[in-house]
C-alpha cells in the first residue's frame, strides 16, 4: 500500500543483534543482521510514520526518512528505546541479548586453564519493560525467534510480555530466520493469527504493517 495510513503516529523499532563486551577484544553476540527490523522501519515511514530507528551493530543503510540510533548493549538499547517515548507503537524486531557478562574485563583474558566459565547474568527484558510501563502506546509488538515449537513458544511470549502482537519465525534453518534476505512467519494477536508465507524481508515488512494498520483500528 501507499498510502500514509500512519501519518501522525510515532514508531520506535529495534533492530540487529546487541553485542555484550567480554573484555576489550571480545564480546557475545548472535546473528542477527537487522534486516528484518531495517525493512519494517522503512516501510512504517513509507507510511507516513515518524520512525525512530534504534539499531545494534549491522551493516546496513539508515532507510529514508528515519532516525536511527546506534547502540551496542543490550544496556545501551533499552536506553535508547525509552529515550525515543513517548510513541504510539514500538516493534522490538532486535535479537536482544539475554544475558552478559556480569564484570567485563578491564584488559584482555588472557589465555591460561584449560577451561574458562563466564559468570553472565540476565538483561533487562526491553520488550516485556516497554509493554508494562507505557500505558501511552497503541501498540507493543514483540518478534519471537525459535529454534522448535515455534507457535507455542510464540503464543508463550505474547501472553508473558503482555504484548498487542507477537511474530513468530523459525531460526536456525538455512533459508529465513537470520541473516537471509527472506523469511517467513506467522502473527499471534489475542484473537486471531495471520501467516505470512516466504518472501523477501522487505515484503514481509510491507505486509506486517499493512496488518498494524488493521490492529490499529480493529
Ligand atoms: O536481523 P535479521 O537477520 O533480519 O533477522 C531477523 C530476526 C530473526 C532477528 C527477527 O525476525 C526476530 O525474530 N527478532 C527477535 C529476535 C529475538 O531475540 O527473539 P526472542 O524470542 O529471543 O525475544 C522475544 C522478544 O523480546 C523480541 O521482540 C526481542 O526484541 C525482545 N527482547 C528479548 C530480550 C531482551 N532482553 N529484551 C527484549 O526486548
Amino acid at each position: 500500500a501507499t498510502d500514509r495510513a500512519l501519518a501522525g503516529l510515532k514508531v520506535v523499532v529495534s533492530a540487529g543483534p546487541t553485542y555484550e563486551d567480554l573484555d576489550p577484544v571480545r564480546y557475545l553476540g548472535n546473528r542477527s543482521s537487522g534486516k528484518m527490523g531495517f525493512a519494517v522501519a522503512a516501510s512504517a515511514a513509507r507510511r507516513g510514520a515518524e520512525v525512530v530507528l534504534v539499531s545494534g551493530p549491522v551493516n546496513l543503510p539508515t532507510p529514508a526518512g528515519v532516525k536511527r540510533v546506534d547502540v551496542r548493549s543490550a544496556a545501551q538499547m533499552r536506553e535508547a528505546v525509552f529515550a525515543a517515548f513517548p510513541a504510539d507503537i514500538y516493534i522490538g524486531a532486535a535479537a536482544v541479548a539475554d544475558y552478559t557478562p556480569r564484570l567485563p574485563a578491564a584488559n584482555k583474558i588472557k589465555k591460561s586453564s584449560e577451561s574458562l566459565a563466564l559468570d553472565l547474568v540476565r538483561t533487562p527484558d526491553i520488550l516485556a519493560e516497554v509493554a508494562a510501563r507505557t500505558q501511552e502506546l497503541k501498540l507493543v509488538i514483540g518478534f519471537a525467534a525459535e529454534t522448535e515449537r515455534v507457535a507455542e513458544y510464540a503464543r508463550g511470549k505474547l501472553v508473558a510480555k503482555r504484548l498487542d502482537m507477537i511474530i513468530a519465525n523459525r531460526v536456525g534453518v538455512a533459508d529465513g530466520g537470520f541473516e537471509s534476505d527472506s523469511n517467513a512467519m506467522t502473527a499471534f494477536w489475542k484473537d486471531g493469527e495471520r501467516a505470512f508465507a516466504s518472501a523477501p524481508k522487505t515484503q514481509l515488512a510491507d505486509e506486517l504493517v499493512d496488518l498494524i494498520v488493521e490492529r490499529l483500528h480493529a
